[in-house]
C-alpha cells in the first residue's frame, strides 16, 4: 500500500519545494493548511489537501487519518504546546516517523520553542529526524526584499559577521529524503550553505550577478528596528531579527557542515546560484 505523508507549513517557503520533490516519488503526499484553495492553486489536482490548523484542534483528526509520516514545523507565532499537543495526536493514531525543522544550534538553546519542540519529540514512541537548518538564503528574497529592489540595499545591522546561508530548497530536498529512505531515525542534522559569507561578499555577488551596484547598509539595530516596524514586521518579529543580527555581528553564525553534501551526494547552492535563480525577484 502507498505510504500516505503528510507536509505540514507546505505552503511555506520549505514546504513548497518539498511537496514538489515528494510528489515525485510514489508516496500519496497531503497538504496540511489553513486555506486548501491556496495550494490547490500552487500544485494541482496530484495530492490531497486538508483543512489544518494548529489553533483548532477540531482539525486535526482528518489531517492525520492514516498518515504514516510527517513533517512538522513550527510555524512563526503560534505556540510550542500547540505543536508538542499535536505531535502527541500523532504519535496516538500511529504516525511512524517525523521530520521536524529546527535552527541550527537549537542544541544549546534549551529555552529556544524549536528545542523544546525537538525534546518533546524524542520522548514520543515516533522515530525522528531533527533538521537544524542555518538563516534561509530566501530571506533576502522575502524579509528584505524591499530594500534590495526599492533603495540597491542590503539593510542588515550585522556588521562584519559571517553567515552560512542555507537555500531552503537545499533543506526541502533534505527533508524529502529523510521521509522516504530508512536510515535516518533519530537523528539529527545541522543543514548550512557551503561558505560562510559576510554581507559585504553578499553584496558583491548581488552586484556582479544583478549587473547594478547593491551596497551593504550595515544600519544601526535601532534604525534597523524603526525601519522594519515601519515596514509592517511585528514587535516580536523585528526583535527577533535584532537579536540574530546580533549574533551574526559576533560571529557567531558562521559554522558550516557537510551535512547537506553527504545527505544528497551534491554540494549545498550558493549565494551566487540563489541570486541568479531568484534574479527577477530583486528587479523593480
Ligand atoms: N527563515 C529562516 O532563516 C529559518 C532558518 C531555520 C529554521 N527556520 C524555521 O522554519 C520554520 C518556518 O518554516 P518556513 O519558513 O518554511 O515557513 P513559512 O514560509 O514561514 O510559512 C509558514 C507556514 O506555516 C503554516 N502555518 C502558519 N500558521 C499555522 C497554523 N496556525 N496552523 C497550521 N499551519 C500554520 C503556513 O501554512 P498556511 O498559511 O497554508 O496555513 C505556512 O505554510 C520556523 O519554525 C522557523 O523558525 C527558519
Amino acid at each position: 500500500m502507498r505510504e500516505t505523508l503528510l507536509v505540514t507549513g507546505g505552503t511555506g517557503t520549505v514546504g513548497e519545494p518539498l511537496v514538489r520533490a515528494l510528489s515525485a516519488g510514489d508516496a500519496s503526499v497531503r497538504i496540511a493548511t489553513r486555506s486548501p484553495d491556496n495550494p490547490r492553486e500552487t500544485f494541482g489536482d496530484g495530492q490531497e489537501y486538508v483543512e489544518f490548523d494548529l489553533d483548532r484542534p477540531e482539525t486535526w483528526g482528518e489531517t492525520l487519518a492514516g498518515v504514516d509520516r510527517l513533517f512538522l514545523l513550527y510555524p512563526p507565532g503560534t505556540g510550542v504546546g500547540e505543536v508538542t499537543e499535536f505531535a502527541d495526536a500523532a504519535d496516538r493514531v500511529g504516525v511512524e516517523h517525523v521530520a521536524f525543522l529546527s535552527i541550527l544550534g537549537a542544541e544549546k538553546l534549551p529555552v529556544l520553542p524549536h528545542r523544546r519542540i525537538e525534546t518533546h519529540l524524542a520522548r514520543t514512541n515516533m522515530s525522528y529526524t531533527l533538521l537544524r537548518a542555518s538563516w534561509f538564503t530566501q530571506n533576502l528574497s522575502e524579509v528584505h526584499r524591499a530594500e534590495i529592489v526599492e533603495r540597491d540595499e542590503l539593510f542588515f545591522p550585522a556588521g562584519d559577521g559571517v553567515l552560512s546561508f542555507t537555500d531552503a530548497r537545499d533543506v526541502a530536498a533534505v527533508a524529502a529524503t529523510v521521509l522516504t529512505e530508512s536510515g535516518h531515525e533519530n537523528r539529527a542534522y545541522d543543514l548550512t550553505g557551503p561558505a560562510a559569507l559576510d554581507f559585504h561578499e553578499v553584496a558583491a555577488v548581488f552586484s556582479d550577478v544583478l549587473d547594478r551596484p547593491i551596497k551593504y547598509a550595515d544600519p544601526s539595530r535601532l534604525t534597523f528596528a524603526r525601519q522594519m516596524y515601519r515596514r509592517g514586521f511585528s514587535p516580536g518579529f523585528v526583535a527577533f531579527m535584532v537579536a540574530e543580527y546580533s549574533v551574526v555581528r559576533l560571529g557567531r553564525s558562521g559554522r558550516t557542515t557537510d551535512d547537506v553534501e553527504t545527505l544528497l551526494g551534491r554540494p549545498p547552492r550558493t549565494v551566487r546560484e540563489f541570486v541568479a535563480d531568484y534574479a527577477d525577484e530583486f528587479r523593480a
